[in-house]
């Protein structure tokens, strides 16, 4: 007998069983539409789906009309910039120094710490985000905060201490030993905790000297299960820089494959600025490029090539990169992802955009046993939307003739204000008053 959440939530449910591609939405593979279902929750986790009423053993909550996802996954996103979203007039080098660094380097007084990684959690719940892949600052006391937040709201979360040992300003630099003395206790403590996860953090190759990068490579064989997270290829200033930085390395991809970063559990923002020998290494590396065009856009970084990405088999999946990206928003995200594309000649299907945030990212993150989907035994991350939070937004989607229509205006003319409640392991966590 378990006394963890037990009910059956009524709504339309969507969530997807493979990948749709690049297929016109009348050809979608992978697209799993019930709607007027009831999701069955049981110990927190995903017991069933069913069109039938369940019987009276079950505690019935009732979303009727609203559509039920899995809860988003933003593989890329920064806690301490919500201090920083929506700073006018630069590109990164000149964005990063101006505002970014100074507001980090706070987070060094626990007080801010917690307060930041609290504010930052219940946003992410609030925006129907319930795992994500975070950057906090380089001082542990902000690693340890974002993990004990997480933990306490039941989340799926990956972060690490950000590693910089160079060209960063005073109260920001860590040395190698330093660092890796945090990372050993933080990895002690909290990987592999509940639905906790380490990521060795090298923010960018800028920030981080060679025996920096090869100390965090150590680290992440010596523990399995543990990720990396890095920037890579977003502006042409950065990658100019890193040639210079680098020069025995082919390309700025290459730096890390090199220090012996890269692996199925690497996860790359960015990668505006790659080739196609980069693309060919993202796939037999395994590793992941977190795509981010709200930041992409706002920092005027550059229009990522998806269709490149994909067509030498690199994964790809979505994100949020605040405080470069200006809101927590995934549905805002995936339609500035349409946006980018549609700049590219390249159309994204309201399916791909919505796996990509969902099955896609669990995937490429080997936690698709976990999150991302419906299926029975996944953890019951939940988020339950309205279809329209305007008159004019409904009036839009009542037109729609088909579900690709429908999820297409939705996504395009959404954000959060559609929200009305996320679960997180079947305990709700989130609901708009
Ligand atoms: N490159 C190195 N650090 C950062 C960061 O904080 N944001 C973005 N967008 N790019 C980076
Ligand atoms: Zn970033």
């Amino acid at each position: 007998m378990t006394t963890e959440p037990c009910f059956a939530l009524r709504g339309d449910l969507l969530d997807f069983t493979a990948d749709p591609g690049f297929a016109a939405p009348a050809g979608a593979q992978g697209v799993r539409y019930r709607p007027d279902h009831w999701l069955l929750v049981e110990g927190g986790r995903v017991a069933g789906v069913q069109a039938a009423e369940p019987d009276a053993g079950w505690t019935r909550v009732d979303h009727r009309g609203c559509l039920v996802m899995p809860g988003f996954v933003d593989t890329h996103v920064h806690s301490p910039q919500l201090d920083v979203i929506a700073s006018f007039g630069t590109e990164l080098l000149e964005w990063l120094n101006t505002y970014t660094f100074p507001a980090e380097r706070r987070y060094v007084d626990p007080q801010v710490a917690v307060a930041g990684a609290e504010r930052f959690l219940d946003a992410l719940l609030a925006h129907g985000t319930t795992s994500a892949v975070v950057f906090p600052t380089v001082h542990k006391v902000s690693v340890e905060a974002l993990f004990a937040g997480a933990e306490r709201r039941g989340m799926r979360l990956v972060a690490g201490k950000v590693l910089m040992d160079r060209h960063a300003p005073d109260g920001l630099r860590d040395d190698v030993h330093q660092a890796e003395r945090d990372c050993l206790d933080l990895i002690q403590r909290w990987h592999g905790r509940g639905r906790l996860a380490y990521a060795l953090t090298v923010r960018f190759a800028p920030t981080s000297t060679s025996a920096q990068m090869n100390m965090a490579a150590a680290l992440m064989a010596a523990h399995p299960g543990t990720y990396m997270q890095t920037h890579v290829a977003e502006n042409r200033d950065e990658v100019r820089w890193v040639a210079e930085l680098f020069p025995q390395a082919r390309s700025y991809l290459d730096v890390y494959q090199r220090h012996g970063l890269l692996n199925e559990r690497a996860v790359l923002a960015h990668g505006v600025w790659l080739d196609d020998e980069d693309r060919v290494l993202l796939r037999e590396s395994g590793a992941q490029i977190a795509h981010s065009p709200s930041s992409n856009l706002f920092l005027g970084s550059g229009l990522f090539d998806w269709l490149g990405a994909e067509g030498q088999g690199a994964n790809v999946t979505l994100a949020t990169d605040v405080g470069g990206g200006t809101s927590l928003s995934m549905i805002r995200t995936l339609a500035d992802a349409y946006k980018v594309q549609a700049l590219r000649g390249v159309k994204l299907t309201a399916y791909k955009a919505l796996y990509g945030a969902t099955r896609g990212a669990a995937r490429a993150l080997h936690l698709a046993d976990e999150i991302g989907s419906f299926d029975t035994g996944c953890h019951a991350d939940v988020a339950v939307w309205d279809w329209a939070a305007t008159p004019l937004m409904q009036h839009r989607v009542d037109l729609a003739e088909t579900l690709h229509e429908r999820l297409f205006a939705w996504m395009t003319l959404g954000d959060e204000r559609l929200l009305r409640a996320a679960y997180v392991a079947g305990t709700q966590r989130y609901r708009r008053a």
